[in-house]
This record gives C-alpha cells, structure tokens and sequence, in this order.
C-alpha cells in the first residue's frame, strides 16, 4: 500500500480577524494546524485555549494543535478535552514527556512529540513509544514564511525506517517552510502529513493549493 499524503495548513498564515472564515477555505485539509506560542518558549504570542475552542466548534476537519510553550503537561490536556484530534507537545520543554502522552491521550487526542531542528532524534527513540505522531520542525518554530532546513530530512529518514519496521508506530509529520519547492524531498524522505501556512493562505486558493501540495507529495512517494 503506498502511503497517502496528508496536508495540514497551518492557520498562522491566515487572517486571525476572520478565523471562522479562513478556517471555511480550507474543507479538503487533512488536519487543521493550530500553532499556540507563549512567549516564552518561543519569542512569539499567538492564541490558547479559548480560540481553540471557537476554531474547533466551527472547522470542517480535526484540529492539529502545536504547543510552542513552556510547562506544556499542565495545558495540553486541556486541548485534547476540547476536541482537538492531535496535541503535540515539544521534547525540549517536557520533564516528562511520557507523562503528557498518557495525559493527552487520557483526555481523547493523539500524542505528538516535536523536535526542534537542532534536537536529536536518537535520545527521544525511547519516550515516542508512547506517542502517535513525531513532528520534526523543519524552521526554528515561532514564525511563519521561514525557509527550509533540508538537515532535518535525515531524522525524517530514520524515523520512516523505524516506523517501516514496525519498531515504531507514528504519523511522520513535517513542518515549517513546505511549499512546491520542498514538499517533493520531505515527500521522498518519508513524511506522512505535510503542515504549510504560507503556502496554503498565500495562495489565492487555500484549497487549490492543498490539493496541489497532496498531488506533488503522492508524486514524489511514488517515485
Ligand atoms: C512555526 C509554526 C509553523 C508555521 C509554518 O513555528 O510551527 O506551523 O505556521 O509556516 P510556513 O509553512 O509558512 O513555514
Ligand atoms: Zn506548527
């Protein structure tokens, strides 16, 4: 069975004045990417849980919440209970990222353990048996439009093989500066579900560019 692509446009590139709206334009997204940012773990404030909540309440597809913040296990099952579909958690502000898995996953979403460009994956091969999805950041997480760091194709690449194998069970996720330009060399790499902010709400049809994105990646998996 080849593997399907998924996308997952991310709403930090859209009109945060008109969220209900900018979440409507996107209907063949796979997942909806929601990127909370405290100010803290990264230099930048983006929304929380209220928002959240509204987006969910209105969204034609699950949400897929990225938690750029500290102290994560004391908000991330918050956004499982909200009804998010994945909540995502970064290593690099866990004590215990066992304990946010079993959390988030008692509260009804999937696990997801993020990587920053400059983490290795090899010394967190141990706690993503207990995750359901592994997003390795592919720009310094904080900011939309930033450019591509293709270094982080080799954790993506170990990760496939290990999932290949079945020493791993996780959705390969990718994100940060995916457009036409990238997607083909994440796609061939072994990414499962694409995130893409810029290159979905730049675009002058979100979903257009969606389906595009999707068609380039199955491409590229078929080889
Ligand atoms: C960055 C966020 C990304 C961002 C990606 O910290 O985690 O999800 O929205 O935006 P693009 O696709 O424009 O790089
Ligand atoms: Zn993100």
């Amino acid at each position: 069975m080849p593997r399907e692509p998924k996308i997952a446009p991310s709403l930090l590139s859209a009109d945060f004045a008109r969220l209900a709206e900018e979440t409507a334009r996107v209907p063949g997204a796979d997942w909806l990417h929601f990127d909370v940012m405290d100010g803290h773990f990264v230099p930048n404030l983006t929304f929380g849980l209220p928002v959240m909540a509204a987006v969910q309440a209105v969204s034609p597809v699950p949400l897929d919440c990225h938690l750029m913040i500290e102290d994560p296990g004391r908000w991330a099952p918050g956004y499982a209970e909200a009804g998010a579909r994945n909540v995502t958690v970064h290593a690099e502000a866990c004590a215990d990222p066992r304990a946010v898995a079993r959390d988030i996953r008692a509260a009804g979403a999937l696990a997801g353990l993020a990587l920053k460009p400059g983490t290795p994956l090899e010394t967190h091969l141990d706690v993503l048996a207990d995750f359901d999805t592994l997003l390795v950041m592919s720009v310094e997480p904080g900011f939309g439009g930033q450019s591509f760091i293709a270094d982080v194709l080799a954790k993506v690449r170990t990760a496939r093989r290990l999932v290949d194998t079945g020493e791993l069970t996780l959705i390969v996720e990718i994100d940060g500066g995916i457009n036409a330009d990238t997607i083909e060399q994440a796609a061939e790499a072994g990414v499962d579900m694409f995130v893409a902010g810029s290159a979905v709400y730049g675009a002058d049809d979100p979903d257009a560019a969606i389906a595009a994105l999707r068609a380039q990646a199955a491409a590229a998996m078929r080889g």
